[in-house]
């Protein structure tokens, strides 16, 4: 079939296969150009399909030779009807892994089950007997608490009071006033149980009961912090209290894992066009200024770079891993550049619908967007029929 983009709000209803494979390998290209880590050789990514989980799984195999596990929740194909873009992406990289000669292994199902948790143990057991590292990469709007069978919602709202500010419509380059409202009875409690910590600790200690945890193992989950422009939506707003949540849970996780000598952290990563980013209002409105400056000034990055920069010059730079006041691992360091940061909020000011093509990157939003869903990559043929029944190896 010929596949286009299907736009609805903040979701794209179509992916292509094609543009899905080129994304990765142009992720895998720039790892190798990078050269090699001396990183972890067995690594399980959860929430490996897309955004920094993907850039994480890519730079384990490419970058250290590693064999991976990924765990996602993806949709596949049906006759007519394409899969979701993480289960081309994953596709595309069991492909390449193979030709590699590196091992590479998905499971696709709910993380937050006892069920996928065992089955990945099981596969681990079976394959590469321990786990050296562990990237916990999910972004999900929905919980399906494992114990009580409570089917959980997470809310992005502010705390305490209505927040309106300005926010753009991405595709049509408008740019409005919008108000949240502040969130209201279980909502901070049901954001923290879904995008907190506690899935995460389920994960390590079903692994350590299983005995599949090797010495020294080191496991990371990713966090933001973000801008006071925006902190009232995100850091100071229900998400960020699950956060929170999730950054104190590296403490107990790390506390658990003392006999092995093994370490939880949790990275604070650079805001990026992902699926789950551009659900978030106000948001595309301050990536697109960030993206216009940070290009500008030639530290602009996006997820494998991130991800390359995390291995290579925080978890595998040395014998200390380096980290904030708080135990955490920056890099979003240069996104909060204070001088940059001035610069935003100037721009912030400003921006209307008709100036922010200019001032801004809205540009830069929409292809990295159109990215995400395979759309936009040069050298793909997106007028030649593609096959959209593309299978995952391992999955079949
Ligand atoms: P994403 O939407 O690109 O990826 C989410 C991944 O989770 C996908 O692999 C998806 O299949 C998987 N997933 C979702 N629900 C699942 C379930 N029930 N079972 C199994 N897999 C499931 O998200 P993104 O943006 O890469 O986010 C990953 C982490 O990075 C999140 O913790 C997010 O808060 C954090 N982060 C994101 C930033 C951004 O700007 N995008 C900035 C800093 C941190």
């Amino acid at each position: 079939m010929i596949i286009e983009p299907r736009m609805r709000g903040f979701i794209c209803t179509t992916a292509h296969p094609v543009g899905c494979a080129q994304n990765v390998k142009n992720q895998i290209e720039y790892i190798k150009s990078k050269g090699k880590i001396e990183g972890a050789k067995r690594v399980l990514v959860i929430g490996s399909s897309t955004g920094f989980g993907l850039a994480s799984r890519i730079t384990s195999a490419f970058g250290s030779d590693a064999s991976t596990i990924g765990v996602f929740f993806e949709k596949p194909p049906s006759e007519g009807k394409t899969a979701s873009p993480g289960w081309y992406n994953s596709a595309a990289f069991e492909n390449e892994a193979s030709k590699a000669g590196l091992y590479a292994k998905s499971i696709n199902g709910d993380a937050f089950s006892n069920e996928i948790k065992q089955q990945t143990i099981d596969l681990i057991k079976q394959d590469l007997g321990q786990i050296d590292l562990v990237i916990y990469s999910l972004a999900s709007p929905v919980r399906t608490h494992p114990t009580t069978g409570v089917t959980h919602r997470s809310v992005l709202k502010p705390i305490g009071a209505t927040y309106t500010n300005k926010t753009v419509d991405f595709h049509s380059g408008k740019v409005t006033d919008i108000s949240i409202a502040p969130c209201e009875g279980d909502d901070i409690e049901n954001t923290v149980i879904v995008m907190g910590g506690e899935d995460w600790k389920m994960w390590i200690d079903a692994m350590k009961n299983a005995g599949v945890l090797a010495q020294g193992f080191t496991t990371v989950s990713y966090s933001y912090i973000g801008s006071s422009l925006t902190e009232a939506v995100y850091r100071k707003g229900t998400i960020g209290r699950a956060k929170d949540d999730m950054e104190a849970t590296a403490f107990t996780i790390t506390d658990s894992l003392s006999d092995l000598n093994g370490k939880a952290y949790v990275s604070v990563n650079k805001a990026l066009v992902t699926q789950a980013s551009s659900a978030i209002p106000v948001i595309p409105l301050y990536i697109s200024l960030l993206y216009k400056l940070m290009k500008e000034e030639g530290t602009h990055e996006g997820c494998i770079e991130q991800i390359q920069r995390l291995y290579a010059q925080r978890l595998y730079a040395g014998d200390n891993v380096p980290v904030d006041d708080k135990g955490r691992i920056r890099i979003d360091d240069w996104e909060l550049n204070e001088t940059l940061q001035a610069k935003i909020s100037k721009l912030w000011a400003q921006a209307t619908t008709e100036n922010l093509s200019e001032i801004g990157d809205l540009q830069g939003y929409r292809s990295d967007f159109h990215n995400l869903f395979g759309f936009g990559f040069q050298g793909v043929d997106y007028n030649t029929e593609v096959n959209e029944m593309v299978g995952i190896p391992s999955i079949s």
